[in-house]
């Protein structure tokens, strides 16, 4: 009998292809660039899974051109890019990568707030074009992290994580999410405030809620105006929960001190986006769980997600059980 078919939408660590390979057809798309709406429908018409990146939009039109797929595990935590009810409705198991990733996310959340902080990334482009003269006692001053108050959006894994990091500098920790987590603000110590106290009182705000309507641009003029002057945001989420031109406009003006963003809207983010003219705005590219470790183990994980489903067990991170009841 023909293995089923499961395309992979990009070169991915090649544990989770060897997995796939041996129950599986698998057709890797072999570019750095995700494949073009075009390709994507043609390569899973046939298709029993893929293994999805969030750049890949699995839709309603998505799935009316592939009958006969039966799972989308996407390799990452957020799963923005699937509409879960068009799965849902079609009985396609829809699977994501959470646990995996939440250490290594908060590790880079906590390093882009150092960066920004300290000014790490001016401090090395000024060596680099050649401006290190001497020791200068006005030189490329930052905003201290110790002991300064952390505001997180979002208290789910990755931001009780950060919450715990913070711990390590004594750093003053307030959050605020659309649910109270007692257990992890008596465990960490942590305090819940609503969204303006939190925005008001943090030296550091750091993003981690997922996207969805209602956090769509919850980050905007009215929201940046009430942050502090000397104020750092960081955001590790999705790029549309904070508006861009309105981040531009605050950190131009001396509003916000500095930002730090691992997500942006769009990405890539356009060359001509002014935020790439502001030396107190890092951007990276999206790259917050990036160890080789870790988009390992999410590959892999995507990859049993997927192989579950072909076997007839329960998906490890299945986000639509309903779909195994009926
Ligand atoms: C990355 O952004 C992810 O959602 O895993």
């Amino acid at each position: 009998m023909a293995k089923p078919h499961v395309f992979v939408s990009r070169p991915v660590p090649q544990e989770a292809i060897d997995l796939l390979a041996k129950q599986c057809d698998v057709e890797v798309w072999e570019s750095e660039l995700p494949p073009p709406r075009a390709d994507l429908l043609a390569k899973t018409k046939d298709a029993f899974g893929i293994l999805s990146l969030l750049t890949d939009n699995i839709d309603a039109e998505f799935l009316d051109n592939a009958p006969r797929l039966r799972v989308a595990a996407n390799m990452a935590v957020g799963f923005d890019n699937i509409d879960l009810a068009e799965c849902t409705r079609r009985g396609v198991v829809a699977s994501n990568t959470p646990e995996v990733l939440t250490d290594t996310t908060a590790d880079f959340a906590f390093a882009l707030l150092m960066a920004a902080a300290r000014r790490v990334v001016e401090g090395a482009d000024y060596v680099r074009a050649g401006k290190w003269q001497t020791w200068g006692p006005m030189l490329l001053l930052g905003q201290d992290v110790h002991h300064a108050t952390l505001g997180l959006i979002g208290l789910g894994r990755i931001g009780a994580e950060v919450a715990k990091r913070a711990q390590g500098f004594s750093m003053r920790v307030i959050y605020h999410d659309v649910v109270r987590r007692p257990e992890i603000e008596k465990g960490l110590g942590i305090v819940y405030a609503d969204l303006d106290t939190v925005l008001k009182e943090a030296d550091f705000v750091s993003v981690h809620t997922p996207l969805t309507p209602q956090t769509h641009h919850l980050l905007s003029g009215p929201q940046l105006a009430k942050m502090k002057k000397t104020a750092v945001l960081v955001n590790t989420s999705r790029g549309p929960v904070v508006d861009p031109a309105a981040l531009y406009a605050a950190l131009k003006a001396g509003h916000l001190w500095a930002a730090a963003l691992d997500v942006t809207e769009p990405e890539p983010i356009p060359m001509d986006n002014p935020l790439l003219t502001l030396p107190n705005c890092i951007i990276v590219p999206h790259i917050a769980s990036a160890s080789v470790k870790t988009r390992t183990r999410m590959a892999v994980l995507a990859a049993e997600n997927i192989l579950a489903v072909l076997n007839g067990q329960r998906p490890p991170t299945i986000l639509n059980p309903e779909v195994l009841k009926s």
